[in-house]
């Protein structure tokens, strides 16, 4: 899974866990966190999704990072925003106002930039990484974001026997042993994901489950 793969699904259009929509998980669990307005909120592997912009009218600063310059131009385009763009050590960065897009590898991103950070919203990040790939995202993001951050996690679980990922299925016990150290884990919600994803069904499943943390420092 490397990036040259993700940068061909984009160039194929293949890209099925766009949602038109802001997601649900976001807009009923963001808000009890009870993060403040004016935090930066990352959004890690953004993608296209109109989430980040649903975090911008909560009043967040929003900072995504995405690999694919196609995304990215996407995103822009799609909601009508000429972004400033300028080069931030070997990244592109695209700003309006205070939402700004990284484009670039998570892994290649330097250590300032994500010093201001003051929470996370992932979904179909952590889950879009094979499991060696997955220790390596949560060790780097540990590294590099202040201590103590809160985050939203969604993720998927199905019998991986079933079906190749992406998306891959992450177990609550792989949650407990990325994140168990430094966060406190609560598991929000356990919702039946397969009646709204055809595609997974055609690809073999019989079960889809989507869960939801909220994970608040240790
Ligand atoms: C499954 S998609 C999810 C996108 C978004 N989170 C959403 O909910 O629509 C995963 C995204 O991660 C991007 N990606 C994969 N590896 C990456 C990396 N190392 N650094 C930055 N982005 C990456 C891909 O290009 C793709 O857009």
């Amino acid at each position: 899974m490397d990036a040259d793969f993700w940068l061909t699904r984009w160039h194929r259009g293949e890209t099925g866990w766009h949602l038109e929509e802001v997601n649900r998980h976001l807009s009923t669990f963001w808000p009890p966190l009870a993060v403040p307005a004016g935090t930066q909120v990352l959004v890690p592997l953004c993608g296209k999704t109109i989430d980040l912009l649903w975090l911008a009218g909560q009043g967040y600063r929003v900072l995504g990072v995405e690999l694919s310059p196609l995304a990215v131009d996407a995103f822009f385009a799609h909601n009508g925003l000429t972004p400033t763009v300028t080069d931030d050590a070997g990244l592109r960065r695209h700003r309006v106002d205070e939402l700004e897009i990284l484009c670039g590898d998570v892994f290649a991103l330097p250590p300032a930039q994500l010093a201001g950070v003051g929470a996370v919203y992932d979904r179909a990040a952590l889950i879009a990484l094979p499991p060696e790939l997955r220790e390596r995202y949560a060790a780097h993001l540990a590294a590099l974001l202040p201590a103590g951050v809160p985050r939203l996690l969604i993720t998927l679980e199905y019998d991986q026997a079933l079906m190749a990922g992406p998306p891959f299925s992450v177990s609550s016990a792989e949650v407990q042993q990325l994140f168990g150290e430094t966060h406190r884990i609560t598991a929000l919600g356990t919702f039946d994901a397969l009646p709204e994803s055809p595609g997974m069904r055609q690809r073999g499943l019989t079960e889809l489950t989507e869960r939801v943390y909220r994970l608040d420092p240790a």
